[in-house]
């Protein structure tokens, strides 16, 4: 009788040891019985690969290629008319003037052809801000923040899972990067800049320039300058 006590009492530790604590949350480095599917062979964004010469797990996609389903519409890009205004504007898409400096301020012309033949002005408006706001929404936001302070949720996982490699993201709210040009913000975003990878295959040259301009907002958003600060708020502000 007391053997198949203790042989009862060690089934009922067991069946709770194991499937009790199922579903709990705790701080502490769980002991593995059954691994799940916790630990698999991946790869991780901004994760290190020595495969590579680059040494980086997320790879740039192949040079020339065209992806589907992107701001890049190949109809679009390839046509005749698009590719007659980007060689007459071609600072719009590189970002840079003839000399190959940054653009100081936003391109002055669009790649839009108005009836007269000209090219369209460039210009920002409510539209191109909720453009730029939902691209950066969506290609922006995950490292740098909805308030482009660095502090996306890849900033916030990597703290919780001690991954260094990501405090690397850029606080795009200091001095340093209120100051960049705007072609060299677009620039960042259309070639990338050392572990941050380049946006010009999924946004047209037209999203680059909206992004630049809602992040350009963004910064305003923290640092108004006191010369365009409505007087009603600095009359709070006091
Ligand atoms: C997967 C994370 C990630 C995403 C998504 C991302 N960035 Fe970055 N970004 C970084 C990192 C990391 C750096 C710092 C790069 C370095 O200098 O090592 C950086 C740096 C920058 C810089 C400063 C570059 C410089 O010259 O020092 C700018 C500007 C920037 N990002 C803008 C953007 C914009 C705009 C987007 C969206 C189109 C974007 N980033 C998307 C990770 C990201």
């Amino acid at each position: 009788m007391s053997r198949y006590l203790t042989f009862l009492a060690i089934v009922v530790v067991a069946v709770i040891g194991f499937l009790g604590f199922q579903g709990k949350t705790s701080k502490q480095t769980p002991i593995y019985v059954f691994d799940d599917m916790d630990y698999q062979p991946k790869y991780k964004a901004q994760g290190e690969n020595t495969f590579f010469a680059d040494g980086r797990d997320a790879r740039p996609p192949v040079a020339g290629s065209v992806a589907r389903g992107t701001g890049l519409e190949p109809t679009k890009v390839f046509s005749a008319e698009y590719r007659r205004a980007e060689s007459l504007n071609a600072s719009f898409v590189t970002g840079k003037d003839e000399k190959g400096n940054f653009l100081l301020d936003f391109p002055a012309k669009s790649l839009t052809f108005l009836s007269s033949g000209e090219l369209q002005p460039y210009t920002i408006d409510s539209k191109v801000l909720e453009l730029g706001r939902a691209k950066y929404q969506i290609y922006c936001a995950v490292c740098h923040g909805d308030a482009a302070d660095g502090n996306g949720i890849m900033k916030v996982r990597s703290a919780i899972e001690g991954d260094i490699a990501i405090n690397t993201i850029a606080n795009l709210q200091t001095a340093i990067y209120r100051a960049y040009p705007q072609g060299q913000i677009y620039d960042v975003i259309n070639n990338g800049k050392n572990t941050m990878m380049p946006y010009g295959d999924k946004l047209s040259p037209e999203e680059r320039w909206a992004v630049v301009a809602y992040l350009r907002a963004l910064q305003l958003s923290q640092f108004s300058p006191p010369e365009i600060t409505p007087a009603s708020i600095k009359a709070t502000a006091k």
